[in-house]
């Protein structure tokens, strides 16, 4: 029997360290992420030296033979010749009792072995090899004087899912090959086997198709749009180079700068195989009907009119109604099928702007020719079509989970992305159906990051609880979805993938009760050193032991706990952004004056993290006013409201008044939301009380009449803390909040000595 030994091994003791001091070493860290399932510790060392070789089983796996040879000689400068055959590390297939994608990595003092249930498992166990070497095996130059020792131990290791993929938007702002090879460099080593290319979208087509080439040589430039300005002011205002449009995706014709890049057909089938190697299916998605506008600005017959352009939000789409449509975008499919020799495609059909085809005479006549009722069953008709297509060139499709409305194929995939559908997968796979998981609330990764954006996604359980176990069978896994319209630069864009990648990776990976949110954090923060080598501009998780604004009476301090080594913390008191000349962060400092930091970390290479700033507040004990509230809970009054944040809630016209028990959303409250929801908070006891306000999109909470905390604006789900000082009794509590199409609303309260004080303790009253 194999033991669970990884736990002793890792770095649990380390998480937080005060300073940002050194992880204390420990004499054998074993820190693999995603976590294996089994290891044994046998004791003693393989050693890499120069003349060792490496065996594959078979032909098929010497690309597997080759590509560790390439991880293994870069920086010990050893040559590791490779053959079919015996080597002093042996590749095979034939792991016949493992899960698909399984492996046995099996180190002894003399040799390793790596045997795989399939390819996939070959490969994940060379990753695993990889994460057991010091982490300078990833330099790409010769590193002299470290001992290239593997401790001797017996993996095995098999994922919980199949899919665990990751998207990447290459349309609103383009990366290129040599960028997208980083990316999936990247995933190899954290397990990730399926890239998702989202190849074309409205702001530039990315894939040469040779019969129609406007699409790339109009298609794939553009003059700078509004994603591209607000990068460019994004850069100025968080002083943050890599939200630059990158000069080489610039080019100037006729004296206008234009924007883009696209990849021939050439350069597709070469990430391709540069995939296909490190174990990695590569599914093209070259999104219809809507999200075409290359399509319909430069090609006749392929809209519903020529008067192309956007409507309420979405670009018009392609004519469902018109044969000339269809064989457009089957020819399009009929060159990218061959290039991605794998099960799917992903046929896109999300967010599809349908007013179009309610005037369009073709789009008209299909409906009534077939039946259809509505412009969502026609969309659904030109689904199926598609799908029909797909199938019969051998290949299975994959649609976003509008796919659903207006009736689904029995073989389509669906991709959940609307959090705010949560019955898609439920009524997806009780139809038969399978399904992908990418809930933009956790797996959005151009989201904003925050404390909890990692956390949230190691949470996530992917197997739903009410399902049965037929239909969790059919989750197919988990992705990570990275849309590019403020995220310009290959630099930005690591920085949105990583270190959230690896939640992302173990979460696919892993069984619920393997899952560890602590050790997770710890091998995370051990990975680090790796990334630094491969030049990965990962993102240092947020800096902790404070909030968005801190109250204090008398003296405050302000305690900053790093969550990674080898980073320093400089900062300012006078609003201006910290640079390396700023003071130093060196240990706790006391506060005496309402004060308003500006922190910044430094990587050791000179990288700058995130603008963070924090108020300290001096206060005393607001007084408790003379109320007599008759109920518990709160008053909900919910407005239609349209706008973009909380100041002009109050005058939009009032659909109802409801009581809440906490401030959250009256589920009478749907589509267009402005929220005030006023009452009284009652503090058991003078303190200082902290108030959790979780919202997507915009929020904002006034204590006494004083903003708590501002969480206003269009965003995703984003929590912000606040803090104030409170005399016992009532206080007057309001909370606005709006949100267009099923967000979030969550206030948590917690006493003065930081636990929660649940509604149910009777802290509101109205
Ligand atoms: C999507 O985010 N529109 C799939
Ligand atoms: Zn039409």
């Amino acid at each position: 029997m194999y033991k669970q030994l990884i736990a002793a091994f890792s770095l649990t003791g380390a998480l937080f360290l005060g300073a940002c001091a050194s992880a204390p070493s420990e004499t054998r860290e074993i820190a693999i992420i995603p976590q294996p399932r089994e290891m044994q510790d046998k004791g003693g060392t393989f050693l890499l030296k120069e003349g060792q070789t490496i065996g594959a089983a078979d032909q098929e796996l010497m690309p597997a033979a080759n590509y560790l040879a390439g991880l293994l000689s870069k920086a010990t400068g050893y040559t590791f010749e490779t053959a079919v055959g015996e080597g002093t590390i042996s590749l095979e297939t034939g792991n016949a009792d493992a899960k698909e994608g399984g492996y046995l990595l099996d180190v002894s003092t003399k040799r390793i072995q790596i045997k795989g249930n399939n390819y996939g498992g070959v490969i994940s166990g060379i990753e695993s090899l990889r994460q057991l070497l010091p982490a300078e095996i990833e330099s790409d130059q010769v590193v002299n004087g470290v001992e290239w020792s593997v401790p001797a131990v017996t993996i095995k290791d098999a994922p919980r899912l199949q899919w665990r993929g990751l998207m990447l938007d290459v349309s609103r702002h383009f990366y290129t090959k040599e960028e997208v090879k980083e990316l999936l460099d990247m995933m190899a080593l954290y397990k990730l086997n399926k890239f998702h290319w989202h190849l074309t979208d409205d702001q530039g087509w990315r894939v040469e198709i040779k019969k129609y080439p406007l699409l790339t040589e109009k298609g794939a430039w553009r003059t700078f749009n509004s994603h591209d300005r607000q990068c460019m002011k994004l850069a100025g205002e968080n002083d943050n180079p890599d939200y630059e449009i990158p000069e080489d995706k610039l080019k100037v014709v006729e004296g206008d700068t234009l924007y883009g890049g696209f990849y021939t057909q050439e350069d597709i089938k070469e990430v391709v195989a540069y995939a296909a190697v490190r174990g990695i299916d590569v599914i093209p998605e070259i999104d219809m009907p809507g999200h075409m506008l290359a399509a319909i600005s430069n090609y006749k017959g392929v809209s519903c009119s020529d008067k192309i352009g956007w409507g309420s939000v979405f670009s018009s789409p392609v004519c469902p109604g018109k044969e000339t449509a269809l064989e457009f975008c089957q020819n399009v499919y009929s060159e990218i099928i061959p290039l991605f020799p794998y099960k799917y495609v992903h046929l896109g059909a999300d967010e599809v702007e349908k007013t179009n085809w309610k005037k369009c005479p073709d789009c008209q006549q299909r409906m009534r020719e077939n039946g259809l009722k509505t412009e969502e069953e026609l969309q659904s008709w030109f689904v199926h079509r598609m799908e029909k297509f797909f199938n019969e060139r051998g290949k299975e499709m994959i649609g976003w989970d509008e796919i659903l409305e207006g009736g689904l194929s029995p073989t389509a995939t669906i991709m959940w992305w609307r959090t705010w559908n949560p019955k898609a997968v439920p009524t997806a796979t009780a139809q038969g159906n399978h399904a992908i998981l990418s809930p933009n609330a956790n797996f959005y990764l151009d989201y904003q990051q925050d404390k909890n954006s990692i956390k949230n996604m190691y949470a996530f359980e992917p197997l739903i609880d009410t399902l049965s176990v037929a239909q969790k069978e059919r989750i197919l896994g988990l992705q990570g979805n990275v849309w590019c319209e403020w995220i310009p630069s290959r630099e930005r864009m690591q920085y949105m993938v990583m270190p959230r990648m690896l939640a992302l990776s173990e979460v696919a990976w892993v069984e619920t009760e393997a899952k560890d949110w602590e050790r997770f954090v710890g091998r995370m923060v051990a990975q680090f050193p790796r990334l630094d080598i491969m030049d990965v501009n990962y993102r240092i998780p947020d800096l902790e032991g404070f909030y968005e604004t801190n109250a204090f009476v008398g003296e405050g301090t302000l305690d900053i706990k790093c969550p990674a080594p080898d980073v320093t913390i400089r900062y300012t008191t006078d609003g201006t952004v910290p640079t390396l000349e700023s003071p130093l962060y060196e240990g706790a400092i006391k506060v005496t004056e309402t004060t308003d930091f500006t922190l910044r970390t430094f990587r050791a290479n000179g990288k700058k993290g995130d603008i963070v700033k924090t108020r300290f507040i001096k206060d005393e004990y607001a007084p408790a006013v003379e109320a007599n509230p008759s109920h518990t809970g709160l008053q909900a009054v919910w407005h239609e409201y349209t706008g973009n944040d909380c100041a002009g809630i109050d005058a939009a016209p009032v659909n109802g008044t409801y009581e809440v028990k906490e401030a959250g959303i009256p589920s009478e409250a749907k589509g267009n939301i402005g929220l005030v929801i006023t009452g009284y908070f009652n503090a058991p006891s003078d303190g200082i009380y902290t108030f959790v306000l979780l919202s997507d999109d915009g929020s904002i909470l006034k204590i006494d009449g004083e903003t708590v905390v501002d969480n206003d604006g269009p965003h995703s789900p984003r929590e912000l803390i606040g803090q104030k000082a409170l005399g016992k009794g009532m206080h007057p509590v309001e909370i606005k909040y709006f949100d267009h199409n099923g967000g979030t609303l969550r206030l948590k309260v917690l006493d003065p000595n930081g636990n929660e004080l649940p509604a149910s303790a009777g802290i509101y009253t109205y």
